[in-house]
């Protein structure tokens, strides 16, 4: 029989879908008859509402920090398919703040008492890399990070990647990289393409070959207390994430032949710090003769011939790839419910060559 294996979901970056995916990952699990806990390590306990565990004052993680509180009474089965769940709680914000404690370890020596009765135990992460979240790091067998497309894909990797070598080499020795995750993308923008091009080459084997559409059943779910199996069984994120659980379930299986590759590959992303986030203190001094551009003005001609270091400092990087010849940016004003305007720049050799309105449907 195989080993069990501990997930964590992580990302210090908010809103990537870190939630999305631990809920929908862990029920997706269960309905292909995995037995799997979901943990809920984020003080927002998003994953626990999403379920439709409201504030749950008696079973907790917290207790598991707290006390010397038995794991087993912190379980709460869902109404998904094998698929139990340790809710979150507000009061979790309390303990990242105010712990005295150093011990890493604690979630570690519970999830040891339950392990062998799951096949997976996901843990979703907050986007702090506190105490709660190195817990999480130590507990796991490897760690799953989405990447949303739409952003600036690998802003804060670096540090986070740092600090999974630092649990890797100080507490836990078989700490591995489940994979970087594409969330959130949509076909339809030129840009999610070159990021996922980029990932892809970047990252190699790092990148599930699975990746997450933006489908506005994933968002809507949550508010009905389900996954999106029982809110839309028929949508493309679901099986988007069902197809998620089968890589990962092959992966599992086939564990041992990628471990190499991918210890290689965090090594060598480590080594070349510098090139992967723009740090954008260090071009500001370079800006003294440049004048904000306002992009509600529309004057948009005014960029032609303008470095990527002026754009970055006037509009921002939000939606964009410093690697890319082609950034976009929202019109604000003139999008509706259902349209949304975006100013396309192409660069050559670093400086706007032309510009382009492009109107978009909503899905
Ligand atoms: N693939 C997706 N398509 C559409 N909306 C998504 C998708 N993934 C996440 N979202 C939405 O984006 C927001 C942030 O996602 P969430 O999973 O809560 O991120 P995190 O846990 O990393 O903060 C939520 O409103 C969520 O419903
Ligand atoms: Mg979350």
């Amino acid at each position: 029989m195989l080993k069990s294996k501990v997930i964590a979901i992580a990302n210090q970056k908010g809103g990537v879908g870190k939630t999305t995916t631990a809920i929908n990952l862990a029920s997706a699990l269960g309905i292909l008859e995995k037995k799997v806990l979901l943990i809920d390590a984020d003080p927002q306990a998003n994953a626990s509402s999403g379920l439709g565990f409201e504030n749950n004052k008696t079973k907790n993680l917290l207790n598991i920090f707290n006390e010397e509180c038995d794991i087993h009474h912190q379980i709460v089965q869902t109404h998904s398919p094998n698929l139990d769940i340790i809710p979150g709680t507000i009061k979790l914000a309390e303990l990242e703040i105010n712990n005295s404690s150093k011990n890493v370890y604690k979630l570690k020596n519970a999830i040891d008492d339950i392990k062998s009765n799951y096949d997976y135990i996901i843990i979703d992460c907050s986007p702090s890399l506190g105490y709660i979240s190195i817990n999480s790091f130590v507990a796991s067998d490897s760690i799953l990070i989405p990447v949303q497309c739409e952003y600036l894909a690998m802003e804060g990797l670096n540090k986070l990647l740092q600090t999974i070598k630092d649990i890797k080499a100080n507490f836990n020795n078989n700490l591995e990289i489940e994979g970087l995750l594409i969330t959130m993308y949509d076909q339809r923008l030129k840009h999610n393409n070159d990021i996922i091009k980029q990932l892809k080459n970047y990252f190699e084997d790092m990148v599930f070959k699975t990746i997450i559409k933006r489908n506005i059943s994933l968002s809507e779910a949550p508010s009905f207390g389900t996954n999106i199996f029982e809110y839309k069984i028929e949508s493309e994120g679901s099986n988007n994430y069902l197809n998620l659980s089968r890589e990962i379930i092959t992966n599992h299986n086939t564990m041992g032949k990628t471990d190499i590759i991918l210890g290689k590959t965090i090594q060598q992303v480590l080594e070349n710090n510098e090139t992967i986030a723009l740090e954008k203190s260090k071009h500001k001094k370079h800006l003294h003769h440049f004048e904000p551009f306002d992009i509600k003005k529309k004057n948009y001609n005014k960029l032609k011939g303008m470095h990527k270091k002026e754009i970055i400092n006037s509009l921002g990087l939000v939606y964009n790839d410093i690697y890319s010849d082609i950034w976009m940016y929202r019109v604000p004003g003139r999008a509706t419910v259902f349209r949304k305007n975006y100013l396309y720049l192409y660069f050559v050799d670093n400086r706007v060559k032309t510009f382009e309105l492009r109107r978009f449907k909503r899905s």
